[in-house]
């Protein structure tokens, strides 16, 4: 980052600075946060909640078989066919539906009706109706899991809040709705967290992988544990197979005040703002989901402040929400001393930003939101990485953040190489189609051990 001239931005972003001494301060509350998860006696009123899985298993690219997958969690819907013919083999076919924005503050009979709705549409298309396939399903919320096809909703993030369906069991809240439609026949055999997916996914072509991570609308990870650390299962002493994949729900982090020493006060108003105040604590501070609007909210207090764009006003930046996360990678993409995309950006916004210091200091505001995103994003890494205390791992990552934004992978990369002991190796791998492979990935262990 350059010299920010002005006193009050700079006084702005100081907090989005995040110093070293600060970050191996969070490795070391996470850490902390993430044991009380995992055992028996803290589970409840730990803020991470490091959820059993039930997955055991990493694929061995031996897998076969044909089978259904949905998708849901963030901005889209799908629904995918998947063949698996073994030796890496993955032939997928997949369909995006528009997830229409009432649903995801309607009731659990209108979500579920819809997401039934398109599997009918899907299965018509491609000839499946009587097929009996298993289907795996993907659900990016936090649920506890009572087995690898059963599993409660804890709470709903990322902005959902649909009726009814907290405490209950979504794969048999799906399955009703399917045997309700009654044209096609369906078994829900697997329910899966997308970090999951992406982890076995990624895992079927790479066996070094041992961690799943998620920077999209949400922000979470999945880990491989060992099954005796993971005390909220009930086989945990005597389980024959030595793993358990864990999905941390790390986007709780901090919701019980511990990550106050690296809040700023933007986070505070974001937080306000949400349909889920005091929760997802650590996933607002990094995810898709609030980073164009902490851009917007300090471009508007220094807007206020006159210290940006000065006798200019825009309405649309007055709206919450309309300075979109993608903006953030547009902006960064420009090389520097140019500004084609930063003008478009100005330009939708109804901004003129005949300044060059005006389109610097924007400049400024997205990388200092960008960048903290990736050190603390690091940190939960790193977390992992000494937790599992290995020194060689692939990490399978997906989600837009991570995938759009030009520096992401680089920041992230830079900041886990300053965290970690010398000698530990990691890789981080873009997955593709995590969510909807994984999801086969898994029903597909489940026919196997049957
Ligand atoms: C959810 C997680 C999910 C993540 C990424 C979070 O809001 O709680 O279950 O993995 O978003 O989609």
């Amino acid at each position: 980052m350059g010299t920010i001239n002005h006193p009050d931005l700079q006084l702005a972003l100081k907090d989005f600075l995040i110093e070293e001494e600060k970050l191996t301060q969070v490795v070391y509350r996470m850490t902390k946060e993430m044991k009380m998860g995992l055992s028996k006696e803290t589970h409840a009123r730990a803020a991470v909640k490091c959820f059993v899985t039930y997955v055991q298993d990493l694929p061995t690219g031996k897998e076969r078989g044909k089978f259904l997958a949905l998708d849901l969690g963030g901005s889209n819907f799908r629904v995918l066919l998947v063949i698996i013919r073994g030796d890496s083999d993955l032939q997928t076919e997949s369909r995006t539906y528009v997830f229409p924005e009432t649903l995801m503050t309607g009731t659990a009979k209108e979500l579920f009706d819809f997401i039934t709705e398109c599997l009918v549409q899907f299965c018509r298309q491609f000839g499946l109706e009587n097929e009996g396939l298993p289907l795996g399903f993907t659900f990016s919320f936090p649920c506890h899991q009572q087995g690898l096809s059963k599993g409660t909703l804890v709470a709903w993030t990322k902005g959902f809040r649909v009726e009814g369906v907290v405490g209950r069991n979504v794969v048999e809240l799906l399955q009703e709705a399917i045997t309700r439609r009654g044209e096609i026949s369906v078994t829900v055999v697997a329910l899966i967290n997308d970090t999951v997916g992406t982890l076995l996914s990624t895992a079927y072509f790479n066996n070094n992988c041992r961690i799943g991570l998620i920077v999209g609308t949400g922000t979470n990870a999945c880990y491989v544990e060992k099954t005796v650390n993971a005390e909220c299962f009930e086989g945990y002493q005597t389980s024959p197979k030595p793993y358990m994949v864990i999905n941390t729900e790390w986007g709780a982090f901090g919701d019980n005040g511990v990550l106050e020493f690296v809040r700023t006060p933007y986070d505070k108003v974001i937080d306000k703002e949400t349909v889920n105040p005091g929760r997802q604590t650590f996933e607002k501070c990094i995810s898709g989901m609030y980073m164009g609007e902490m851009v917007r909210l300090i471009l508007i207090d220094m807007m206020a402040k006159g210290v940006m764009f000065r006798n200019e006003s825009s309405e649309k930046l007055l709206q919450r929400g309309s300075f979109s996360t993608s903006y953030i990678s547009d902006i960064e993409s420009d090389a520097p001393g140019e500004y084609r995309m930063c003008n478009k950006v100005l330009h939708n916004l109804g901004l003129r930003g005949n300044q060059e210091s005006d389109r610097l200091n924007l400049r400024y505001i997205c990388e200092a939101v960008s960048s903290r995103s990736a050190k603390l994003c690091a940190c939960g890494l790193v977390t992992l990485i000494n937790k599992m205390n290995i020194n060689e791992v692939a990490i399978a990552v997906d989600g837009s953040v991570y995938r759009y934004h030009p520096t992401y992978p680089s920041m992230l990369e830079h900041h886990m190489k300053k965290l970690l002991k010398p000698g530990v190796k990691f890789e981080l791998v873009c997955s593709e189609d995590g969510s909807g492979r994984g999801a086969a990935l898994a029903a597909a262990t489940t026919v196997k051990n049957k």
